[in-house]
């Protein structure tokens, strides 16, 4: 099966999603290895909890991000993946590495992209009485947060909708959309072609059929 690496920094919810479509046969793939420039990680007893190997590689030991990121590149490249998952990863990649694995990389953002790149956006959607919010999933580019988006998926913000609440609200549609996007990809309907997205969505017969 295709081969998945996930990238992480924190909780790992949306890992947990990854991990959870994976065991109902519906990631179209394996998660292989998850890596964190976080030790202490949440989401890596996530990971080893599902039996898939858990690897700490904290930035603070290296002296520049390209040095991190060349070590990360080594780490990534000994599993040999068909895609990386960046899944709440709160780092900024240089371009060595998004060069290295251009159209193999996807990001989860709680946005609606292009608005809100970024941090805090739950905070400035509300500041500014937005009425719609969401969450992105899209290709990574040498632009932070700016990579053509493969799926999104809305909520309205309710005139009580805290901080928190809409936190809430965007990740359990992270949680729905990012399983999708990953299982898209790994079937090759979901292609970034040039700076665009291309996407086959002519319907697949059920496994075993033709
Ligand atoms: C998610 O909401 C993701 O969209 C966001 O971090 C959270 C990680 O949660 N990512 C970014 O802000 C990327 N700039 P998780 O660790 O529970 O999946």
């Amino acid at each position: 099966p295709p081969r998945v690496v996930v990238l992480i920094s924190g909780n790992g919810s949306n890992l947990q999603a990854l991990i959870d479509a994976q065991s109902y046969d519906e990631l179209g793939g394996e998660i292989v290895a998850v890596v964190s420039n976080k030790a202490d990680a949440y989401g890596l007893k996530r990971a080893r909890d599902a039996g898939i190997e858990a690897v700490a590689l904290p930035h603070q030991e290296y002296e520049s991000r390209e040095a991190y990121d060349g070590a990360l590149i080594k780490v990534i490249e000994r599993h040999e993946p068909d895609l990386i998952a960046l899944a709440g990863f709160m780092r900024i990649l240089t371009p060595i590495f998004v060069q290295r694995f251009f159209g193999r990389l996807l990001n989860i953002h709680p946005s609606l992209l292009p608005a809100y790149q970024g941090l805090n956006t739950h905070a400035r959607a509300l500041a500014d009485g937005a009425r719609e919010h969401g969450a992105s999933v899209h290709f990574v580019t040498e632009e932070l947060d700016g990579g053509p988006v493969a799926l999104q998926a809305v909520v309205n913000i309710a005139a009580d909708d805290t901080e928190a609440t809409l936190k809430e609200k965007v990740q359990a549609r992270e949680h729905l959309i990012y399983p999708i996007a990953v299982r898209w990809f790994l079937e090759g309907r979901l292609q970034l072609v040039g700076d665009d997205v291309t996407f086959d969505d002519t319907p697949l017969p059920p496994t075993g059929l033709r």
